[in-house]
């Protein structure tokens, strides 16, 4: 079925509120969601209801959080999120950070104690619309094994860039640090398909192909995504003073603790470095070069980082969100949770 982006936000703000969030902060997670299911990242979009419902009725998100904002420098500042769901909190320290690039040309701010943040896109993209760089990355439950070995240490470590150009387009690089995500796994698995041997390893550390013996997942690149994941690990964890490597909590082992977990937001503002409109002028002339290069057998057209999501939402915004039928039965429905995340490990027993 499809659904516009507005019915949408309400059905999530709804349900969210119905779970027990302020109204404020069900919307605040609505925004990051549709953002999310509007460019196509379906992974973190609506279908994250459910769950974040059964973990706000469980306890396992502190539903009235004192935010607090400290600057520990002229361009350095922690946010503590009390345990509240991440997309709120992220969102609101990189509001901070945006404020503080503006003056100082550079922002580095930490998100501690927080719940998952969902698509970081949305973080780094609220920098660009401001005419600034945002870096941002977090740490996620471990699942991924160390490059040589066979148990999981780090989690899918997500980082995301984005920049602004001269015509309102935005680069926006948005990736874990995995070859395939966790969903991806748990889909094969639902029907019953193989998956590439390249995704995953069983409990011996071999690769597998069965979706059922996945023990962990594989970092991109090898050595190079696992030094990846360990810087993310780093400044979303260690720096903030919080667990970090296989102490970060699990998304579904017990859905009654808080998770803790750190967020890394860095804004650079090009007017300290350079001419800002050269700049910007610069990223739309970046953009033109790479979709004119000429493409390999196979491909169309080479697509700037981001391009294939603004392509989607350009086609969601006319023709309505692409939603599965049971995510949106859902969302109409009476049900707040259904009582099926809870203590689910999600490896090969
Ligand atoms: P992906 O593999 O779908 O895309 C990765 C990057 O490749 C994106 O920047 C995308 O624009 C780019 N890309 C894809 N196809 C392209 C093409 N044809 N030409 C040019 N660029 C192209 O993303 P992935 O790794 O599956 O991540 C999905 C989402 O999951 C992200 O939003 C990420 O932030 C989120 N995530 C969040 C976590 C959390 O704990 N909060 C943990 C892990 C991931």
């Amino acid at each position: 079925m499809k659904i516009f982006r507005q019915p949408l936000h309400e059905l999530i703000t709804k349900k969210l509120h119905k779970a027990g969030l302020t109204e404020e902060h069900a919307a605040g997670v609505a925004d990051v969601l549709v953002h999310a299911d509007i460019r196509g990242i379906h992974s973190h979009g609506a279908m994250r209801v459910e769950y974040y419902a059964e973990r706000i009725a469980k306890g396992g998100l502190n539903t009235k959080p004192d935010f607090e904002f400290n600057k520990t420098g002229p361009s350095t500042a922690i946010f503590d999120g009390d345990n509240g769901v991440g997309h709120v909190a992220a969102k609101l320290a990189m509001d901070e950070a945006i404020e503080m690039a503006r003056e100082h040309g550079i922002a580095a701010v930490g998100v501690r104690r927080i719940g998952h943040s969902g698509a970081l896109s949305y973080f780094v993209r609220q920098a660009a619309k401001s005419g600034m760089i945002g870096i941002s990355m977090c740490q996620s439950d471990p699942m991924v094994v160390p490059f040589g070995g066979s148990e999981p240490y780090y989690g899918t470590n997500p980082i995301a860039f984005a920049a602004p150009s001269h015509d309102g387009r935005i680069m926006t690089l948005d990736m874990a640090t995995t070859i395939q995500a966790w969903g991806k796994i748990l889909h094969a698995r639902s029907r019953h398909e193989s998956i590439p041997d390249s995704w995953a390893v069983d409990k011996e550390g071999h690769s597998t192909t069965d979706p059922f013996k996945v023990n962990a997942l594989l970092p991109i690149a090898g050595p190079k995504g696992y030094g990846l994941m360990m810087m993310v690990d780093v400044l979303s964890g260690i720096l903030l003073g919080l667990p970090f490597g296989n102490k970060v909590s699990s998304m579904y082992h017990d859905l009654t603790e808080y998770r803790n977990l750190g967020q890394f937001h860095l804004v650079i503002n090009p007017a300290f470095f350079t001419d800002p409109d050269m700049f910007k002028q610069h990223i739309s002339d970046t953009m033109n070069d790479l979709n004119h290069i000429k493409p390999a057998p196979g491909f169309e057209q080479v697509l700037f980082p981001g391009q294939n999501n603004d392509l989607i939402q350009e086609q969601y915004e006319k023709n309505g969100i692409e939603m599965v039928d049971d995510i949106y039965e859902y969302l109409i429905s009476d049900v707040v949770h259904r009582n099926q995340y809870d203590n689910k490990d999600p490896f090969a027993k």
